[in-house]
């Protein structure tokens, strides 16, 4: 291993928290020096953003950018409620996921169902520490004038009243156990706006605003809620555009590609995470560099 320059040692070992190379920490400080607690044989080794112990419902798992968060989340030690509306493909998802993950059939917009996933997913895994509301719809390609009211209504209830509904239904929850994060997926679209998506982008932009909002409702609470505004993706999700709106949305981008779903996951997985201790509120791009602001 590459040995850490000189002055970089000297601050490392009179620091308070000074570990030797086994993981043991130094306890011949000088007389007049602060004690210095010994920490666990192997603490430093423990894995970054952990959750074992901890129960995430991801909504919309059963694929794409939901399926890879569950993925990551069940990989950090979490167990996974993979919500979905499509319950046999949430299913092969749990199964291929292991770990004790397990299937929940969820429709975001119908508020029974809501009640339901939450109280499964309490019942079988005894808490509820994580909420990812991932699960979403592109909507018909096309502009504004050409949208029925139907098209509207559709993309702004999984969008929107869905991610509502969910936050309503867990906060008391994780008022009541003084713990909990919760991570919405919205979209760059949401920033910017996408021409001929004006449903999505409306969408995108209020999950921004309700994440900003609720988040300061329980900021006293050890609840700590944020969003991630993903640019183009490559996913399922993509054959609801034309090939066109894709190659629009990549020649945003300053690095000029598609992400990838675990580019996403890793956000969401920091968000999840304890350690996300001091950050509620925001919205964190994971856009290749197109996010301005
Ligand atoms: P996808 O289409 O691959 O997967 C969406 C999942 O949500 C599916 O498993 C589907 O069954 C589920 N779902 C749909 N309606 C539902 C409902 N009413 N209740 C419960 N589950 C439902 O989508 P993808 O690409 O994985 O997107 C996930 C999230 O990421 C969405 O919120 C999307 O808007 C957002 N996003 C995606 C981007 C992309 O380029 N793929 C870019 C920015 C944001």
């Amino acid at each position: 291993m590459k040995k850490p320059p000189e002055s970089l040692l000297s601050v490392y070992s009179n620091s308070e928290n000074a570990i030797d190379r086994h993981g043991k920490a130094a306890l011949s400080a000088k007389p007049g020096s602060r004690r210095i607690s010994p920490r666990p044989v192997g603490a430093r080794e423990k894995r970054m953003f952990e959750l074992t112990g901890q129960t995430a419902l991801v909504t919309g798992a059963a694929t794409g950018i939901g399926e890879a968060i569950a993925r990551r989340l069940t990989e950090a030690g979490a167990r996974v409620a993979v919500a979905d509306i499509d319950l046999e493909a949430a299913e092969v998802a749990a199964k291929r996921l292991g770990a004790g993950a397990f299937a929940v059939r969820l429709d975001v917009t119908k508020t029974d169902q809501v009640t339901a996933a939450i109280e499964k997913a309490i019942a079988t895994a005894g808490s509820l520490e994580i909420l990812v509301n991932n699960a979403g719809l592109a909507g018909k390609a096309a502009p504004i004038w050409e949208q029925s009211d139907e098209d509207w209504h559709q993309v702004l209830g999984v969008n929107i009243h869905g991610p509502f509904y969910l936050c309503r239904a867990v906060l008391p929850h994780m008022r009541a156990q003084g713990y909990g994060r919760i991570v919405n997926v919205a979209s760059i679209a949401g920033k910017e706006g996408n021409p001929n998506m004006v449903a999505y982008s409306a969408s995108k932009a209020a999950i921004i605003g309700l994440t900003k909002s609720i988040a300061k409702e329980v900021a006293t609470e050890g609840i700590c809620i944020n969003a991630v505004a993903p640019a183009v993706i490559r996913t399922k999700i993509l054959d609801q555009l034309t090939q066109a709106q894709v190659e629009y949305m990549i020649q945003k981008i300053p690095m000029r590609r598609t992400g990838n779903a675990e580019e996403v996951a890793a956000v969401v997985h920091f968000l999840a995470s304890r350690d996300c201790s001091f950050v509620t509120g925001q919205c964190y791009d994971v856009s290749g560099g197109r996010g301005t602001y």
